[in-house]
Order: structure tokens, then sequence, then C-alpha cells
């Protein structure tokens, strides 16, 4: 059976790292698509040089020609801007709208069967947009943020907890934003729920206070030390989770930008929820019920992403 075809859009700094990882896990043939000329050609050699040293097999191919991922089974975008320090994630709406277009036109000709994995910001509008560009099956087009926004809630408490991070599950509701929502409530170290923990003594409330509005400042903080960029090495293994659950049918439950038809309150827009990725891509929205408090945290997370989501129709006339 032919390896799976794993397409790249965008060969930057995710995009060496998806692929890097990519290879280290042997998950399939990978094309590095960009639109700078060399990048994707360089970042696919070195990678392919270090097979021998790590021992992995499958093929690395850098182009600036859509035609080359043809076929593919999945596609991770991050083509596009990153913030700089100062930047929000908002700010990069109107330069990253456009190149969605472009990507969404590129994948519905050449990769239409793909499941696709959007990690552009300002995530939650973009992988709207790029649904809306692309034409594909709304199972088949999320974003990759919850995992990531998770996972840092996760190292958070592990480290506040001195335990393993195995044994910490948390996770991350609402947009890819300030407005984001760290659910102390369904998130446990060894099962027990944070709450819980607060009542045993283990942790106080403004530690754990603390932690959530770090999590909510998790990409920041990155910006603000490298200085020329924004984190990497964390958002791509989040997405290869994402895809390694599709290609394998793992039927994993993760957190992700999913399309939401009534689910949680929200109908017809992009925005985090727990889902269930399988080979049928977004194969469910999980419908968790949510507390008073938490509910109006999450409906003002979605009223960020609908502001966005707006701004993009406003920019863009056929997406209204
Ligand atoms: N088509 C394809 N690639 C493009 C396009 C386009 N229209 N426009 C820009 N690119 C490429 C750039 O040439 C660059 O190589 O996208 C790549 C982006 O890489 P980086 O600048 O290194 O950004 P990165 O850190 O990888 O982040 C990418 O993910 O987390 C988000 O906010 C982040 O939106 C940003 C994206």
């Amino acid at each position: 059976m032919a390896r799976p075809k794993i397409a790249l859009i965008g060969a930057g700094q995710i995009g060496g790292t998806l692929a890097h990882l990519a290879a280290i896990k042997e998950l399939g043939d990978v094309v590095l698509f960009d639109i700078a000329e060399g990048t994707p050609q360089g970042k696919a050699l070195d990678i392919a040089e270090s097979g021998p040293s790590e021992g992995f097999d499958g093929t690395f191919k850098g182009t600036n020609d859509y035609a080359d991922i043809a076929g593919a089974d999945v596609c991770i975008v991050t083509a596009g801007v990153p913030r700089k320090p100062g930047m929000s994630r908002d700010d990069l709406l109107g330069i990253n709208l456009k190149v969605m277009k472009s990507v969404g036109e590129g994948i519905k000709e050449h990769a239409p069967n793909a499941f696709v994995i959007c990690i552009t910001n300002p995530l939650d509008a973009m992988v709207w947009a790029l649904q809306q560009f692309s034409g594909l099956p709304t199972n088949k087009v999320c974003g990759m943020a919850g995992v990531l926004d998770s996972a840092r809630f996760s190292h958070f408490l592990a480290t506040e907890f001195n335990v393993s991070m195995k044994d910490v599950t948390a996770f991350v509701l609402g947009g890819h934003g300030d407005t984001m929502v760290p659910s102390v409530r369904y998130s446990t170290v060894g099962g027990i729920p944070l709450p819980d923990l607060v009542e045993m003594g283990w942790t106080t409330q403004e530690k754990l206070d603390a932690i959530v509005q770090r999590t909510r400042d998790g990409g920041a903080e990155i910006v603000g030390l490298l200085k020329t960029g924004s984190a990497f090495y964390a958002p791509a293994t989040s997405a290869i989770e994402m895809a390694e659950a599709y290609l394998k049918d793992q039927k994993r439950v993760l957190p992700c930008a999913a399309y939401c038809d009534g689910e949680i309150g929200v109908k017809g827009m992009y925005v985090g929820v727990p889902t269930v990725i399988g080979a049928n891509g977004i194969e469910k929205v999980i419908d968790i019920k949510l507390n008073k408090e938490e509910q109006e945290m999450f409906d003002k997370s979605v009223d960020a992403v609908k502001g966005l989501v707006d701004a993009c129709k406003g920019i863009d006339s056929s997406l209204a």
C-alpha cells in the first residue's frame, strides 16, 4: 500500500517542524509548498538528509507549484504571516485572509479529498475562510488551536503539581485568542478535577487563576521571548497529533476549531470545541454541558470570533 501523502502549505518555522516530525514519525511522504523559492526545496532536502541517521523512510519534496500536492491525504496550512511583539493574532486578519484564498483554491483544485488542518492565525476566522474558499466538507476542514492551548495548560499544571504530564488532562474551549476558555472543571490530575485539588489544598485558587491566565497568554509569552516570530515546536507537534489521529483512524478526543451546527449553542461557525478525530475527519463535536459562568465566557469568546468572521466578510465580498 502506498504511503499517505502529507502536503504542508507554508514551509516556514511551523511548516519545517511539521515536515521533520512527520518524517520522524514515518507518517507518509511529505510535500512542502511555499511561495518563497528555494525555502521548501531546501528544507525538504535537509530533512531527507537526516533520514539515514534517524532511520526513516519516505520522500520529501519542496515545491512552488500546487500541482505537486495532487491527491494529498492531509494538508496542514501554515501559509501566512506570524505575529511580531505587540501584535495580536487579529492584527494578521487582512493579510492572511488573502493567503487563505489562494491556499483554498489550490486545495480545491488539487487535493479535494484531503483532511485539512489550518494553523494560520487568527485561527478561527482563517479556518472558516479556508473552508469557504476550498468548498471542502466541513468535517474535513478544521483548525489547530485547542490541542496547543490544552498542551500549554497541561504543561503549566504538571509543573505546578510536580506530576507527570501523562497524568494531566486539560482542555481549552472557545476561540484561539485572549477570550479562550481554559476549562477548569473538566481538567484533571490523575482523574481528580482541578476544583477538588484546590479543596484538598494541593494548590490554591490564586495559583490556578494565574495558570489559567498564563495559558490564555501562552502564545504572546513565546512571541515576547522570541521577538522575531511566534511559537513553532508546540504548534507543529499539536497539528501532527491531529493528522495522526486522522491517518490512523485513532478516534482521538481532541479539542480543535471545528464547524458547529448547534453544539454548545453555536451554529454555522468554527470555534474551539472538543471533537472526535478519526478516518472521517471531525467525526463528532462533543456537545458538553457548561455551567452558567463557563457558558458566559464561551459565548463571549464566540462573539469575538463572530466579529472576526464579519470583518473577513467586509474585506472579501465573495465570503458574504
Ligand atoms: N502561499 C504559500 N505560502 C505562503 C504564502 C502563500 N500565499 N504567503 C506566505 N507564505 C509562507 C511564507 O513564505 C513563509 O515561509 O508562509 C510561511 C510562514 O512561515 P513563517 O513566517 O515562518 O510563520 P510560522 O511561524 O510558520 O507561522 C505560520 O501559523 O501560528 C500561525 O500566527 C502564525 O499565521 C502564522 C502561521
